[in-house]
């Protein structure tokens, strides 16, 4: 009682102050003081009061006593959704820890809802190399975020093996190939490895335009770092995709490639579209430099061309050796020697 009293004298002080110092003419200033003070003290961060766990709710999800035929369709919007998750792992996560939390999901990263028709077919591609520790929180965090959108879905990690440097676009164009070949996928999605999705109303199915799920990333202060970014994830149906003829093979070491695959979008007179930059939230997983993947110094001679090329350099063109294709309790593994540098 004594404190609140207190807080409330001080208040009315500070009013009194205020109005002196209104009244002298210190317009300005008076109302930043009120705009920060109400800002700070009238509004609670709602964001804080609502972001689940974005495993919450997941234990609801049970199989229905129906033949496969009589199931229903899924809802448009799931009931599972819940906005803003809350992004935190556990320490030293392992496959097995991972796989006993989402036990709907099967051998090779396979999940499809037990009791409805799902209206989404996603493949998601992740290319990798050397980040086991991010790979695992992202399965950790993308397996149930999926599971809350009512997705059939697998998730397909392109592995490259050969010492050579890193290849995103040709490992995306391996990732698309292989996965076709599993499934008549309807929607891939290319998904680095290091952005977690801070929000499940970010729905990952296609729709009739190629999609840019990467809005808001952290690094970037949740802005998009220019306006044709088409960068981290993004989605495309397989008929834009064959389209554009792929993604370029060319460009080995970081960056340029995610520019290419815009400029392929564009010469071929179709749109991105993007989700509200209040669902299409991550964040991004801190690491050093990846060796092996330095910046492409070529890359803006490259891009120059793009409008020359990009028919002679894209699926169609595409050779790699496939190594292995194992299936594990999170994720199928497309293990590949995508050759030298030399194409
Ligand atoms: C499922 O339904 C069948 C017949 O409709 C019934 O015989 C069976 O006991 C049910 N199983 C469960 C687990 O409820
Ligand atoms: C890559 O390099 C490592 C060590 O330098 C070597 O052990 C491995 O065999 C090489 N891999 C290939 C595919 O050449
Ligand atoms: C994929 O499989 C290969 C071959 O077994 C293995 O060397 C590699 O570590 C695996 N990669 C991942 C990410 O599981």
């Amino acid at each position: 009682m004594v404190v609140q009293c207190r807080v409330l004298f001080i208040f009315l002080g500070l009013q009194v102050v205020m109005m002196v110092l209104y009244h002298q003419g210190y317009h300005h200033q008076v109302s930043r003081v009120l705009n920060i003070l109400s800002s700070s003290i009238l509004s609670p961060t709602p964001a804080n009061l609502i972001m689940k766990d974005v495993y919450s709710g997941l234990e609801q999800i049970q199989a229905l006593n129906l033949t496969e035929d009589d199931l229903p369709s899924c809802p448009k919007s799931s009931p599972f959704l819940s906005g803003p998750l809350k992004v935190s792992f556990p320490l030293h996560l392992t496959m097995d820890e991972i796989a006993q939390k989402n036990p709907w999901v099967q051998m090779g990263g396979h999940y499809q809802p037990p009791n409805c028709w799902a209206l989404h077919h996603t493949a998601v591609i992740i290319p990798y190399r050397a980040r086991r520790k991010h790979l695992y929180q992202l399965l950790y965090h993308l397996h149930p975020f999926l599971q809350r959108q009512q997705i059939h879905y697998t998730i397909y990690v392109v592995h490259q093996i050969d010492n050579n440097t890193f290849n995103r676009g040709k490992l995306l164009n391996v990732g698309f190939k292989e996965a076709m070949k599993e499934n008549n996928w309807q929607c891939i999605y290319f998904h680095d490895v290091d952005l977690i999705p801070e929000d499940d109303r970010n729905v990952y199915g296609c729709s009739v335009l190629p999609m840019h799920s990467a809005v808001a990333i952290d690094k970037f202060q949740y802005k998009l770092p220019y306006q044709t970014y088409f960068g981290g994830v993004t989605a495309l149906r397989p008929t834009h995709y064959l389209k554009i003829n792929g993604f370029p093979n060319n460009y080995w070491g970081w960056g340029g490639e995610d520019d290419d695959i815009a400029s392929r979008i564009f010469l071929n007179k179709m749109f991105i579209t993007r989700p509200p930059a209040a669902f299409g939230r991550y964040r991004m997983l801190k690491h050093g430099h990846d060796k092996g993947n330095e910046v492409n110094p070529k890359r803006f001679h490259l891009l120059s061309s793009t409008h020359i090329r990009w028919r002679r350099n894209g699926i169609n063109t595409l050779n790699y050796k496939l190594l292995s294709k194992e299936q594990t309790q999170l994720y199928t593994n497309f293990t590949v020697n995508l050759g030298s540098s030399d194409q």
